[in-house]
């Protein structure tokens, strides 16, 4: 853990128009100064991300939504209540004042307020608001812990704010307002019956066509050895000849004969297997394996977020 000297140097190198690593309760992030275009720019550029891809903004105050964003309908209000500081992110109309480079040139901003103590102070102290992705090469599994971060994009960012391992483990849950009904863009650290039970029914577009959320690509989330959900796991035929990992949820059903294996939760606890998540897969990927395969987790709660993930991962499609 770091002082508050470490995070007073971090908002200083925000506040020149620098790039700084940072840890939420999700993924750390890749952040800089949400109006200062040329910093935002070194984002995409560190994480070779393509500039159709909007970024999330972060803030330390839901007061400050009202400063970005046009109207914030009143389900909208309801969310934010519940669940900020926390995993949610909210799409609304944006202001004009917000630089095209964060939205990709969209007319909306994503919003969130995370729950980490770092990350607020660090809001704070910079004061302005953060644009952020998760702080990893576009494409590949997200970090949560600096570790990973120091592995991937070390000595391409200005400082790195260590604030150990991520709680939660997968992303912020994305819901869109700009519709008559709230669409779930991204299932995450919120789970769909938490959002449900605020505010009713929220639609669900299917993972092909998500024309309103740039980045959700089929094809992200990925490591580099290919990876595959199968209920069979290493029983079946189709991994006879091939150096195999495991990727399980609780443990196996029999003995298994595969040395390489991670267990996301020997209790079957969800949200535990959503902080080891990522972790999990880095470190299989680290064996050169020539696949992983991934046991189906069951979806409910924070087990939807995590299947998305994983059959993104999964997914042949970029
Ligand atoms: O938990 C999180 O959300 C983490 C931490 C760092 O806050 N951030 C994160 O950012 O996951 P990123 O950039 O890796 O993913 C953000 C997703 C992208 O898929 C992007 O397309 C979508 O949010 N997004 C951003 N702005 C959007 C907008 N205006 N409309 C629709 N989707 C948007
Ligand atoms: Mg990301």
């Amino acid at each position: 853990m770091m002082g508050d000297q470490t995070i007073h140097r971090a908002a200083q190198i925000i506040k020149k128009g620098g790039i700084v690593t940072f840890p939420t309760e999700t993924v750390y992030g890749l952040g800089a100064n949400a109006f200062n275009p040329l910093a935002v720019a070194r984002i995409f550029e560190v994480k070779r991300r393509p500039y159709f891809d909007p970024l999330i903004v972060h803030v330390a105050n839901p007061s400050s939504v009202e400063k970005l964003t046009k109207e914030t309908p009143s389900n909208a209000k309801k969310l934010i209540e519940k669940f900020w500081p926390g995993p949610l992110t909210i799409v609304l109309s944006k202001e004009e004042k917000i630089p095209d480079i964060v939205t990709a040139g969209l007319p909306t901003l994503a919003i969130r307020m995370p729950n980490h103590p770092m990350a607020l102070a660090l809001i704070e102290e910079s004061e302005c608001p953060i644009a952020a992705p998760s702080a990893n090469p576009f494409g590949y599994v997200s970090p949560t812990t600096t570790e990973h971060v120091r592995d991937q994009l070390g000595d391409q960012v200005d400082l790195i704010l260590d604030g150990g391992p991520c709680p939660v483990g997968v992303e912020s849950t994305i819901v869109s307002f700009l519709e008559e009904r709230p669409v779930l863009l991204r299932p995450g650290g919120v789970s769909l019956e938490e959002i449900e039970s605020v505010i009713g029914k929220v639609e669900i577009p299917s993972i092909e066509g998500r024309p309103s959320a740039p980045g959700m690509l089929p094809k992200h989330y990925a490591p580099r050895t290919p990876i595959v959900l199968d209920r069979n796991q290493e029983n079946s035929d189709l991994y006879k000849d091939k150096n195999i990992g495991l990727l399980l949820f609780q443990g196996p059903k029999d003995d298994p004969k595969c040395r390489f294996m991670e267990i996301l939760s020997t209790k079957g606890d969800l949200r535990e297997a959503a902080a080891n998540l990522f972790a999990a897969i880095r470190r299989l990927d680290a064996l050169n394996l020539d696949l992983i395969v991934a046991e189906p987790i069951p979806e409910v709660g924070l087990g939807r977020a995590i299947m998305d993930r994983l059959r993104r991962a999964a997914s042949r499609r970029e």
